[in-house]
This record gives C-alpha cells, structure tokens and sequence, in this order.
C-alpha cells in the first residue's frame, strides 16, 4: 500500500452531507434523504437534546469525563473492579481516538497494518505520523474475506507496531470471527497494538463478546456513540483497554477534547436502555426489505452482518450523482475505499428504504 507524504494528503472523504456540492443543485441538507452515513435509523435518544439543557456553558468540562466512563464502565460491566473506568478512554468522536492511537504508536518510519478496504482515518493517521503502511487486502472475488493465515504471516513478517482490523468492516460488511481475530492479535509483535474498531458492531444481530480480549494487553476496542446513539453532531467514542494502554493514548490528548454537552447527553443516552437495541431492530427489519428489492432490481450486494450494504452498481460516481439529482438521495460513492463501481448504502428506516429502491428503480430504468 503506498502512502502519500503527509504534506500532499488530502483529508480522508466521508459520508454525510457537501455543502457546496448541495449549493450547486440549489439543495439544502434538510432537503436530502441522506443514506451514505451509517448511524442509528431511530436518531438520537431524546433524553440527550433534554439533559443538555442543563449544561453551564460557562463552565469547563470534567477533563477526565468522569461520570460518563463511570455510566459506561455500569453500562457495559466492563469489570465490577474497575467502576472508576480506568479501562475507558473518551474521545472527541471515535476518531480521535484512531489519531491519538496512532501518535502513541507509531513515529516516523514506523510501520502501521491496515486491514483494506476500510476506513480512511487510519491510513489518514498514519500519513500524519510519517509511518509506513502494509495494506493487507481482502479478497473480492470471495465476497472481501482475509485471508487470515497469510495476514498473519504477513503481521509477523513486517512487524507492524499498529494494526488496524474494523469489525464489521465498513464498507464491506464483513463479520470477523473471534478465533480469527485472535489469531491476528497472537501474530503481533511485542510493545505493538491492535486498534479493533467496532464502531457498527452494536448492529450486529449475532454478536461475539469481544470484552475478553482485552485481557490479551495488546487489544483496544474502540467504540463510537455517534453511531450508536446517533450524538453524531456531537462526537462522542470511547476506547476499551487494558490501564497502561489507556495511559499511553490519553497522554497524547488535550484536556478539553471531550466537551460538556457531549459528555451530558452521553450519559443521558447510556441511560435510555432500550435506544441501541431498537435501532439495531429497525435496521434488521428495514435490511431485510432492502435486500429483496435489490435482488428484484437484479443488483448484486455483499452479505453483510453491519447497518449498511456494500452494493455493485458500475459506475458509482453516476448513480449517486443521478440520485441526488433527480431524487435528492444520497449514497456513498466507494471510489475513496478503491471500489468505484460500488455504492454503500446506510440502512434507515423502512419507510426510508422504501424511497431509496423507488429511485434507483426509476434511475436504471432511464440510464
Ligand atoms: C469504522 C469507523 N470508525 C470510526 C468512525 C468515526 O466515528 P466517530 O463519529 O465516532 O468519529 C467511522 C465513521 O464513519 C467509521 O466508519
């Protein structure tokens, strides 16, 4: 994989809405049906909007976000030990957290691994520490499966200090097993770290529990409540990882990263029990649906086990430029991920959905 010195990169595209690309086709972002953002269908829990309210603009916010990495450490049981969350970090969006990561990992000419296609903040942050990346690629041909016996050779081959492996995998949807995955944290050399970036597993219908892991001290599971809490305007992730882990990535944090509204509502969601797992509902139900009518519009997708589908359209740039266009829908063009005949599509709401296929019919029937 080859990488941009850090002064010629770009920042790495997302999802979500263009401003100017809107502006020129006379559209606002209230306008769009947006589908190339993959976050809870069911949006934010109401409980977060109200008990911001309550927030002191005047005020600094807790630099250690003490309350809610101890509503987290309750919420997921994380260790009855360690109450006080001296195994969570809190980040300013979980991409903070992938950039904090990296800084603590890797220096110049170090080597970083990368599980591809995948997110482009961590080859982003990788460029941004001069370090050197292995891509280790997934297969297409056998609907973007790792080879996991070769990963693993070539982990030991290079020794990368930092390997990245987001599961399920976005764009592609792809489910690792905990035996592979384990497998993969075995091959690591010393003093190095697997960054698992589970940002959609709370979608996920049949899930492993991944909270053993961390009892390797080379694991961090990353985890992003924009997605899951949709507090996407808001930033807000965490990380999970052994005490001295944490350490090392907090000392390269700045103390207000995390600010007071966000920390409020994030407590505030934790506490509305049932949010994550209604919208896990919803996109089941929706993901269903939206599977058929591809296959009836006779569009091949990849199985996937995440709240979005990785969808072989041709040219992407096209679909997504006609669906914006004609329908004020927006998917995810994949030519960033190096997949430009691909769409992805975030699943939201059945009724959503519903708009989405009516006009993709109606575009390939008029392409
Ligand atoms: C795999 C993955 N990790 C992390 C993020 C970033 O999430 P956050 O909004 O928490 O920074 C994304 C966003 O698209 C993502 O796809």
């Amino acid at each position: 994989m080859s990488i941009r010195p850090r002064h010629l990169m770009s920042r790495p595209l997302h999802g979500g809405t263009n401003i100017a690309e809107l502006r020129s086709l006379g559209l606002r972002p209230e306008d769009v049906l947006d589908f190339s953002a993959s976050i809870n269908p069911l949006g934010a829990p109401p409980a977060a909007a109200l008990a911001m309210n309550g927030v002191d603009l005047a005020a600094y916010p807790d630099t250690e976000c003490t309350a809610l990495r101890e509503a987290l450490a309750d919420r997921l049981d994380v260790s009855t030990e360690n109450v006080s969350g001296e195994y969570i970090l809190v980040g300013n969006g979980s991409t903070e957290l992938i950039h904090l990561t990296a800084r603590a990992y890797l220096h110049s000419g170090a080597t970083a691994a990368i599980f591809t296609p995948t997110f482009g903040e961590f080859e982003a942050a990788c460029a941004m520490q001069n370090a050197r990346v292995i891509g280790i690629a997934a297969n297409e041909g056998d609907q973007f499966s790792w080879r996991i016996k070769k990963a693993v050779s070539t982990i030991v081959e290079q020794s990368p200090t930092l390997v990245f492996l987001c599961n399920p995998n976005n764009p592609t949807g792809r489910y690792m097993s905990e035996e592979d995955v384990r497998e993969i944290a075995s091959a690591l050399p010393d003093d190095s770290l697997l960054l698992l970036d589970e940002a959609y597993l709370p979608f996920v219908d049949t899930r492993w529990n991944s909270f053993p892991l961390l009892d390797l001290g080379n694991v961090a599971l990353l985890r992003s409540m924009t997605k899951d809490y949709a507090l996407t305007a808001l930033r807000l992730g965490y990380m999970l990882a052994s005490p001295d882990v944490v350490e090392r990535i907090r000392a390269q944090q700045h103390s207000w990263s995390v600010n007071a509204l966000a920390q409020t509502a994030g407590i505030a969601a934790l506490a509305d029990t049932a949010h994550v797992e209604d919208g896990r509902r919803a996109v089941q139900d929706a993901k269903r649906y939206l599977i058929d009518e591809l296959a009836a519009l006779g569009l091949h997708f990849i199985p996937s086990a995440a709240n979005f589908l990785l969808v072989h359209v041709g040219s992407a740039k096209v679909l997504r430029h006609m669906l914006l266009k004609r329908h004020h829908i927006i998917v995810r063009d994949c030519a960033s991920f190096g997949l430009p005949d691909y769409i992805r599509i975030g699943i939201r709401t059945k009724k959503d959905c519903n708009r989405l296929v009516a006009a993709l019919r109606d575009v390939m029937e008029k392409s």
